[in-house]
């Protein structure tokens, strides 16, 4: 069995990781520093954001040269040691590849904009003398006018020119840059925005738009959104990876709600795995939970694809924060949404013992083992984020959920590095630490190493088939052989629990009962 099919992926944000050279930004000295915390955390493989030479007009997702560190982060030789030291502590490396747009740095755009317009350097990107009605998935237009008159298309930040995909060199360009990392030993490419590099010839108006509204829903349909020709690329770069053996991996960032159509990029001739989205918008709803993993499980049946499990990333809101709202509020990243943190961390702990039981790859974003909140009352003039500034404010932005971690000590940047920290750091996370949850055996990083550790070592976890049990609404409960059962508890009040040796509980079974909110790992006799 190939090791992606049941991994658990770590995502390091790098930035925000630990920082090795004190000026506040995370880089890779500060992860290599921390390679043992990672293993001892008990996960197989690391996905690190992009961490290519950037202007960071979003964060790295606006990369300037593909094949180069950025000096924030390091240099190739750091890169190319850390990919080694991680090989050595057990841990594979997933870069994370951005071929939907480059950055307004990269040479081909300024090259575009030297050459002016009808030059063969703008039909790289998609420059026009008029636009359409497409909005930027950050808010405002995604078009952006040039000194000459000319405008290009940015489905993001006006930072990030998107890239034509029909063009010969955008088409072997990427290859060649899969090939540059894999030369240096990466096991698998996290693909940035997967089902939107081909756009509709013509690039037609959208349905139904309203223009200037921020939105991030667009209808599967859409004219930027799962063209049928984007499954040439995958499969190309299938065979690309295909080269370097069977143990490379492909994970595709796709949010495409149909499920029919989401299982086609995971044909067993194009992508390994992707990101369950639908799993990580659920409210906290036994029913819907059910049938979302029922949906899953389907859906990658059908393609014999592994699904994944995912509560956070670095788009979102964090689930702690997530899990103890309404279901109304679910997402939403404004000021003084009611939020019950201590139920929301019973929730996140229940959670990550439910996708860690489940069929299949787990990732944790990082500080999700340390039930990390979202954080709101950041100063506006520190958001890096371009939907905060893209929506007028109106969308606090993602950098709620990409302060650095809290690793040890009192106070802020809590070890973070020897100097501050880019984003500041609630002083509140003193409890959250790292040091001094890993004294506590009833912490959410405790609660994370002891769950991965089972997991690692019980036949049943992992790669294969579930079954539900009977159960009153308001529970989930499965089991997988051999001998395992999963009970998670979703009702207002306490339930039994089943038969069974517990392997591990969410929360404290007083008496063999169950609390609410909470889950529990049982060895059962068949
Ligand atoms: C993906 C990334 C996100 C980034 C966007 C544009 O959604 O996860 O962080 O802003 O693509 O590259």
């Amino acid at each position: 069995m190939t090791w992606w099919r049941d991994a658990a992926i770590y995502q390091v944000y790098l930035r925000s990781f630990a920082d090795g050279d004190g000026d506040g930004t995370g880089d890779i000295a500060g992860l290599e520093s921390r390679l043992g915390y990672l293993r001892e955390l008990g996960v197989d493989a690391l996905w690190i954001n992009p961490w290519y030479v950037s202007p960071m007009a979003d964060g790295g997702y606006d990369v300037a040269d593909y094949r180069a560190i950025d000096p924030a982060f390091g240099t190739l030789a750091d890169a190319e040691r850390l990919i080694e030291a991680a090989h050595r502590f057990g841990l594979r490396i997933i870069v994370d590849i951005v071929p939907n747009h480059a950055s307004d740095q990269h040479p081909w755009f300024q090259q575009a904009l030297r050459d002016g317009p009808g030059s063969p350097a703008r039909e790289r990107f998609h420059f026009r003398d008029e636009t359409n009605n497409w909005q930027s998935r950050f808010g405002g237009p995604a078009w952006s006018r040039v000194e000459d008159g000319q405008w290009y298309l940015h489905l993001f930040d006006a930072a990030q020119p998107d890239l034509n995909w029909e063009h010969p060199d955008v088409r072997a360009e990427f290859p060649s840059v899969l090939r540059f990392w894999l030369d240096r030993g990466v096991d698998g490419f996290r693909i940035d925005v997967a089902a939107r590099l081909v756009k509709q010839a013509g690039l037609p108006d959208k349905r139904g738009r309203i223009e200037g509204v921020p939105t991030f829903t667009d209808a599967d349909d859409a004219p930027d959104k799962d063209r049928p020709e984007v499954h040439e690329i995958y499969r190309d770069w299938r065979l690309v990876l295909g080269e370097y053996g069977p143990d490379r991996v492909f994970v595709g960032e796709i949010w495409v709600r149909d499920p029919e159509r989401f299982a086609l990029y995971l044909r067993p001739d194009e992508l390994h795995t992707a990101f369950n989205f639908e799993f990580l918008k659920c409210a906290w709803e036994a029913g819907a939970f059910r049938e979302v993993i029922d949906r899953t499980l389907a859906t990658h049946a059908k393609v014999g694809a592994p699904p994944t499990w995912v509560l956070s990333n670095h788009d979102v809101t964090r689930h702690v924060t997530r899990y103890g709202r309404k279901r109304s509020a679910f997402l939403k990243r404004e000021h003084g949404v009611p939020t019950d943190l201590a139920l929301g961390t019973r929730r996140a702990r229940a959670a990550a013992l439910l996708t860690m039981a489940l069929p299949g790859g787990v990732y944790v974003y990082q500080g999700d083992e340390l039930g990390l909140p979202e954080v709101f009352d950041l100063p506006d003039e520190l958001r890096e984020d371009p939907v905060f500034r893209r929506t007028g404010g109106l969308d606090l932005g993602r950098d709620g959920c990409r302060v650095p971690l809290p690793w040890g000590g009192d106070a802020p940047p809590f070890e973070f590095g020897k100097g501050g920290a880019w984003l500041p750091q609630p002083p509140e996370w003193r409890e959250l630490t790292a040091a001094r949850q890993l004294g506590d055996p009833d912490s959410m990083l405790s609660l994370y190493r002891l769950a991965l550790r089972i997991r690692r070592g019980e036949p049943a976890l992992g790669d294969g088939g579930m079954r539900w049990l009977d159960s009153e609404p308001g529970v989930i409960d499965f089991e997988r052989d051999p001998g395992f059962r999963c009970v998670v508890n979703l009702t207002g009040h306490e339930i039994d629990v089943p038969p069974g040796e517990p392997l591990i509980a969410s929360a404290a079974l007083e008496g063999m009962r169950l609390p609410p909110d909470a889950a529990v790992w049982l060895r059962t006799s068949d």
